[in-house]
């Protein structure tokens, strides 16, 4: 069952001076098993958005539905919110500020412990967790204070990923990450789709967005303003939208309109695009 965003409002600080209507009547829908993107200049309602999935914020107007999950203002309608929000997870922007624990497996099997494991089963899930991102034993008994910022970022992810989540929803994962900690966190990710849970990603790379997203919806100013997949918006995109067209993505289209064959909806990234050119030369 897909995700379901019914006209949905969220205004902080209702009736104060400042008042804010972060999301204005935004419907959407997210098929099962996707990897998409939610993009949007700074405070188009991107996080927002994210946090109405799990009920972290109640909507002002409208409806969320997850799966069998339903979020919305009206009093019955959000039961069982602990278990949608073990369906549905969310990393947030910079999370390794949220670790506290002396060491790296009692962080991670924190939250597994929340939603219900004991805590043996809880270390179990950790160190599985830990290991799909990467970190071995030798890391489970040091304090994640004394790690990379790169490591850090893993153990904060791992510790989502312990509460076994069908979704995942990661708003800025790669923020602050040197290239080759961004590639990593990235290779993570996708190694989550393959494994069968939905990925939503929050991002402001389009780098990111041509590479990894299926599909992907445009907020500003509160309101969906496109949706669809990345190479069409890369297509009419930039004055539209603020969006900045990837470099690889411009160069492929003027390889194109210089009359290469290249098919701009399978180019991803540099391989893919090599890869078409050596085909074109071989033909
Ligand atoms: N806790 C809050 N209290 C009051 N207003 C808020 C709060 N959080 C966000 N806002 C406002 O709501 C609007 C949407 O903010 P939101 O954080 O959803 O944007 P965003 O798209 O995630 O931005 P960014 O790309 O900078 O993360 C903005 O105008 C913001 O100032
Ligand atoms: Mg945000």
């Amino acid at each position: 069952m897909p995700i379901q965003v019914n006209n949905l409002f969220y205004t902080y600080l209702p009736k104060s001076p400042i008042q804010t209507e972060a999301l204005r009547g935004v419907t959407l829908e997210i098929e099962s098993h996707s990897f998409c993107g939610i993009l949007g200049q700074t405070g188009s309602g991107k996080s927002t958005l994210i946090q109405t999935l799990n009920a972290l914020l109640i909507p002002t107007q409208g409806e969320v539905h997850v799966d069998d999950f339903i979020v919305s203002n009206k009093k019955n309608k959000n039961k069982k919110i602990k278990q949608l929000r073990k369906h549905l997870a969310i990393v947030f922007q910079f999370p390794e500020y949220q670790l506290f624990e002396e060491t790296v497996e009692k962080d991670v099997a924190f939250g597994a412990k929340n939603f219900g494991a004991n805590k043996e089963e809880a270390l179990k899930k950790a160190h599985q967790a830990l290991n799909s991102v990467g970190l071995d034993e030798s890391y489970f008994k040091r304090s994640p204070f004394e790690l990379s910022g790169g490591e850090k970022r893993r153990v904060a992810i791992a510790g989502i990923l312990a509460i076994e989540p069908d979704i995942l929803v990661l708003d800025e994962p790669t923020a602050g990450l040197d290239p080759k900690g961004a590639t990593d966190i990235m290779s993570l990710v996708e190694e989550m789709y393959h494994q069968g849970k939905s990925i939503i990603l929050v991002t402001h790379d389009m780098d990111l967005v041509l590479k990894y997203c299926q599909k992907v919806f445009v907020l500003k100013e509160g309101q969906l303003v496109f949706e669809g997949t990345p190479s069409d918006l890369f297509k009419d995109g930039e004055s539209n939208f603020s969006i900045e067209i990837p470099f690889l993505f411009q160069y492929a289209n003027k390889l194109k309109n210089h009359g290469l064959p290249i098919d701009i909806n399978r180019i991803k990234d540099t391989q893919d695009l090599i890869k078409q050119i050596k085909e074109w030369k071989q033909s």
